[in-house]
């Protein structure tokens, strides 16, 4: 494992280097460069036989990266032992020291040990006979899931359906994760009991929002008369114990590896509610768009490695010029949940304060994720992105093929304003009147896609997968567990117990809430 006072010393170095270096703007650097679009952008793409192709064009000419930077982060990479941490994570090594684990959702699709990755076709081809067995009709006319799950069990899946069902779905998924009853009463109203399934997901099956949610689904079904409950129950976890003790046959319980985290687990039998409204081709078509960004990921050199590029312009921003929050805006409806599931995945692996040693970090680590979906957000928060004091890199995400069938005026105007967009915060608008005075120089990322498939989708989020785990290398991170959310369950735990002192202020909410008398 690489010590982490080389990688402080590294990023002293890398820090000294960029300070002493000119700060052209971004208009500069493209003067300096007229090559500087063909360097700084790529077309990553992929024939994957029947299950389709990917095609992907990533622009980072809009960013403050240049030779001198782009080369500070590679001299960084060697010394953080980037390569070494890349093979340990296709190689099955223990990148997850601290719950002492490998982490193997490449595995799931074809990218790992020859062991781990039997194992994942052995449980790909389980699903893949539960989910031809429902269509088929098995366990009844199933029209309706209810897939019940939080965090990585749920983002991934609602994600995934949102964006690849819009024209086609098999099954009607309702994805439910909030404990507020709000939210499993939602999906109670769009469902006919007698023809619902209901997915439990959860890695550990012990979760009190997924658990909670499970039994008042199980008493849904029951209530309304359904024979046999427990019968229309899959469970999809790492615990298949957890779930038999819950009442569910082992038939229909779809296990997956401990070593595949939660965040990165929609490739595992967590996403079995996409694979039931996509069908098994499409899901295989995600994982195989998944399996080309490993190999570009595995094979790739410096800043030709896109993941890795990524990280070095996330880091630049985070580490060089203090911006606490990165922007990612999708310009077309079916990436809209995008931002919320790039919030788990970024925050969640690198929101760190120690080193993979344990050593505290005294620069910043993962910046807070935000994002929406445009147009909407122009008419909202651009503002500030063109305006406010905070420098915000943003991503943005757009579609050349349309997804809608209506007028072309709809897919041209949505992509004409993206490119505005990047255009308009990198050039600015220079004004005597200080009020409507622009003043540019903001940087974005674009990633144009040639459309939304399932082979494409899956390319993008194993992309983003890479990317954070490349960022987290370079910072000397372990981005594969997340001890930072145990503390408020505790605590809930022990309100939830009446035991335990509390801070006057809570114990003041305790009363006023009705939690206490
Ligand atoms: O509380 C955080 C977390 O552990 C996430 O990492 C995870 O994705 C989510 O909860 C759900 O956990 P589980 O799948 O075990 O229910």
């Amino acid at each position: 494992m690489t010590d982490q006072s080389n990688i402080a010393n590294a990023w002293s170095t890398l820090i000294g280097l960029l300070e002493k270096s000119p700060q052209l703007t971004l208009s500069e650097l493209f003067a300096a460069d007229s090559d500087r679009v063909a360097k700084m952008s790529q077309r990553i793409e992929a024939d994957l036989g029947q299950l389709g192709q990917i095609g992907m064009l990533l622009d980072w000419s809009k960013t403050h990266l240049d030779d001198a930077a782009l080369g500070a982060f590679e001299d960084l990479a060697d010394v953080a032992g980037f390569d070494a941490a890349r093979s340990a994570l296709f190689d099955g090594g223990i990148v997850n020291p601290t719950e002492g684990r490998p982490a193997t959702h490449g595995a799931m699709r074809g990218s790992g040990t020859e062991a781990h990755v039997e194992e994942a076709e052995a449980l790909l081809a389980r699903m893949g006979m539960l989910v031809e067995a429902i269509h088929e009709g098995a366990l009844g006319p199933i029209k309706h899931l209810i897939h019940i799950g939080i965090g990585g069990s749920a983002l991934g899946p609602a994600l995934a359906i949102d964006a690849l069902t819009r024209d086609l779905k098999l099954v009607d998924v309702h994805v439910v994760s909030n404990i507020d009853g709000l939210a499993l009463e939602q999906a109670f109203a769009a469902c006919d009991p007698e023809t619902t399934l209901i997915a439990v997901a959860s890695k550990t099956f012990t979760t009190t929002e997924t658990m909670t949610n499970a039994a008042s689904a199980l008493k849904w079904l029951a209530d309304n008369d359904v024979a046999d409950p427990s019968g229309r129950v899959v469970a999809l976890t790492a615990n298949p114990e957890g779930a038999v003790e819950f009442g569910v046959d082992e038939t229909r319980i779809l296990p997956f590896p401990e070593s595949v985290g939660g965040r990165y687990s929609l490739w595992s039998s967590i996403g079995f509610p996409v694979a039931l409204a996509v069908g098994m081709d499409d899901f295989q078509a995600m994982l195989a768009g998944a399996q080309a960004i490993d190999t570009h990921f595995r094979e790739t050199q410096g800043r030709a490695n896109a993941p890795l590029l990524a990280a070095f312009g996330d880091l630049y921003y985070s580490r060089i010029r203090n911006c606490q929050t990165r922007a990612v805006f999708a310009y077309d409806e079916r990436m809209a949940l995008l931002p919320d599931y790039l919030q788990q995945l970024e925050m969640e692996s690198n929101g760190k304060r120690v080193s993979v040693s344990g050593e505290p970090i005294d620069l910043p680590t993962a910046p807070v994720t935000w994002g929406g979906v445009g147009t909407d957000a122009q008419h909202a928060v651009f503002q500030l992105l063109h305006q406010g004091t905070h420098l915000i890199p943003v991503d943005f995400i757009a579609t050349v093929a349309p997804g809608d069938e209506l007028d072309p005026a709809h897919h041209r105007n949505l992509l004409l304003n993206c490119l505005a967009q990047g255009a308009a915060l990198m050039a600015g608008k220079q004004s005597d009147d200080p009020a409507r005075n622009y003043p540019g120089d903001r940087p974005s990322a674009m990633f144009l896609l040639d459309d939304i498939d399932a082979a494409t989708f899956g390319a993008m989020i194993a992309f983003h997968e890479h990317r954070t785990f490349a960022a987290a290398v370079l910072m000397g991170i372990n981005p594969f567990d997340q001890f930072g959310v145990e503390l408020g369950k505790a605590m809930a735990k022990s309100i939830d117990s009446g035991e335990g002192e509390f801070d006057a202020s809570t114990a003041a909410l305790m009363t006023a809430a009705g939690l206490r008398t």
